[in-house]
């Protein structure tokens, strides 16, 4: 007790103390993760974005679509029930940056892939009253009209690459060439996209208009593939079992 009165009274002692033991806290929480391989669980089907959806992603952070919609579904049981399945870490392991989000002003896109069709995807982001009478999101009418600027994307991918995405160096080479396979499943590339990226990938004309790649296209490749990719009947097998 006196000599706790000590330390009390003496603050830079109390300091010093203060700093120990919070180290030691500090240590025993950190220092696992150094020897872990990853903190992230694996799941089936996760896989990097193809070129045409990575460029509907670029499109979606553009234009800030983040500052209304979360990509994030906590598990908790209204949100489960609106939303789906909770978000699992590995289903933004490829996402540099993150799109969690800290505002829903719209509802979360976590699992909006599928969804809708391609069609009332282009009727909404052209002008979201004409689906949604109350809505208030913004219409985005110049993304069908925009042609899609894709000069980039081997950089893209490269830097991607760089950060740990696993893009390997033919995807990184072929990128431009699976762009335009995954708008037209008839071409004679589409198979060699799908053994890059898998089966999981859809392939079609998003934008449900002829001629060249619009930023529209990308953006509904991308909102379609989002929480489509994860099979989660493995998941609940094991709920089941319980
Ligand atoms: C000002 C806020 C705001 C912005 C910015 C915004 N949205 Fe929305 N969004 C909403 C609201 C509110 C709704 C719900 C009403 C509706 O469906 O239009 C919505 C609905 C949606 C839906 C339907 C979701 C569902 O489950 O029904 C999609 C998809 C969507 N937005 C995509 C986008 C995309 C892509 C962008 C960026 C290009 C975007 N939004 C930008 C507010 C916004």
């Amino acid at each position: 007790m006196i000599r706790h009165a000590t330390i009390e009274k003496n603050s830079l002692l109390m300091l010093v103390l203060v700093l120990i033991v919070v180290s030691i806290g500090g240590i025993v929480e950190i220092a696992p993760l150094f020897y872990l391989e990853s903190t992230i669980e694996k799941v089936k089907g996760m896989r990097p974005y193809t070129p045409l959806e990575l460029k509907g992603r670029d499109i979606y952070i553009r234009e800030g679509c983040y500052n209304c919609h979360s990509q994030m579904i906590r598990p908790l049981r209204d949100e489960n029930e609106r939303y789906g399945h909770y978000s699992l870490a590995a289903e933004s392991m490829y996402d540099h940056p993150f799109q969690w989000g800290s505002k829903r002003t719209g509802p979360d896109l976590a699992r909006v892939g599928k969804r809708y069709s391609d069609d009332w995807h282009v009727l909404h982001l052209t002008n979201p009253r004409a689906v949604v009478p109350e809505s208030v999101m913004p219409g985005y009418p110049f993304l069908a009209k925009t042609p899609l600027k894709y000069d980039d994307i081997e950089k893209r991918l490269r830097t991607l690459a760089m950060e740990g995405v696993p893009y390997t160096p033919d995807m990184i080479k072929n990128a431009k060439r699976d762009l335009l396979a995954q708008l037209d499943p008839d071409s004679d590339d589409a198979d060699a996209l799908i053994e890059s990226y898998g089966d999981n990938v859809q392939l079609r004309n998003f934008d449900r208009q002829p001629g060249a790649p619009t930023e529209l296209d990308a953006l509904i490749a991308y909102l379609q593939m989002l929480g489509t990719l994860v099979d989660f009947s493995q998941y609940d097998e094991k709920a089941n079992q319980r």
